[in-house]
């Protein structure tokens, strides 16, 4: 797959960076993640803006305007050997000459091979378990996944496909989706310390003439009178959730709710750049 790296195209083997560079010294940088439906890129200006938002957040410039962005995207799509591919931005610390001071940015853009959920995940729905946890400046896609990958390895037992964030008694996140909560009419997402996911703010916007929308962030104990769960993400798409820890939801099936979400979704990726 083909590398983008501060104005230059490598290939897998050539892409470098330096070992100076605070993102492998301090974990410090930011990326997004989006993908294409159509060999497009999908929703691009919300994720280059989300982009600039991280970035402007941890302090840090991109060194490209968002039309040089989307000409670099475009380059590496018409590389890429698959239909679809996932697109990586990422903007690290620099490389830094005491080991703690951000330089000049590194700006990497890549291809990468797609990896979707099975079929088995969307007609059954997922478990999920949870970790109280609080992620650090939550508004922002910080490169540091720590928490996530440890919990995820020690989890794998558990056959748990997600790892559902909660603090001080309130569900935030998981810790790669956003949440949600069906309960009769009501669609519940948390609104407070999480990162807006594209994903999320798509759902908002096609649920709102069939449900009264509520951003709060949701009390772990009132998971037992929910009648329907949800994680959306840019690769999830609307993932079903039927058990969180030891919590069946609803009746530990699919719901009727989240399926009708699931198709006004489907049509939507569908029909967009066609
Ligand atoms: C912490 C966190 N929350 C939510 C999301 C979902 O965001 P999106 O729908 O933009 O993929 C992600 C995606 O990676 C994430 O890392």
């Amino acid at each position: 797959m083909a590398h983008f790296i501060n104005g230059d195209f490598f290939s897998e083997t050539e892409a470098k960076i330096s070992i100076d560079d605070l993102s492998i010294l301090r974990g410090f940088g930011i990326f997004d993640y989006f993908r294409t439906y159509n060999r497009k890129p999908f929703l691009l200006n919300d994720y280059l803006k989300r982009f600039q938002n991280s970035a402007s957040i941890v302090g840090l410039s991109i060194p490209l305007n968002s039309t040089e962005l989307s000409s670099v995207i475009d380059q590496l799509i018409s590389q890429s050997p698959n239909d679809e591919c996932g697109i990586r931005m990422i903007l690290t610390g620099g490389n830094s000459f005491d080991a703690f001071t951000p330089e000049k940015p590194n700006l990497i853009i890549r291809t990468e091979k797609f990896q979707l959920p099975l079929e088995k995940d969307y007609s059954e729905g997922v478990i999920v378990i949870s970790y109280e946890y609080q992620r650090d400046l939550p508004e922002a896609k910080l490169l540091n996944y720590s928490s996530a990958i440890i919990h995820n390895s020690r989890n794998l037992d558990k056959k748990a496909s997600e790892i559902l964030y909660h603090f001080r008694g309130k569900i935030t996140e998981a810790s790669r989706s956003n949440f949600f909560v069906i309960q009769g009419e009501r669609l519940i997402t948390p609104e407070k310390h999480i990162l807006k996911g594209i994903t999320r703010q798509t759902v908002l916007t096609m649920a709102q003439k069939d449900f009264a929308i509520e951003k709060e962030n949701f009390p772990m104990h009132l998971l037992s009178d929910v009648d329907e769960v949800f994680i959306t993400s840019t690769t999830k798409g609307i993932m079903p959730v039927i058990k969180i820890d030891d919590q069946i939801i609803g009746n530990g099936k699919v719901g009727k709710a989240t399926r009708h979400l699931m198709e006004l979704y489907k049509n939507f990726t569908d029909k967009t750049h066609l």
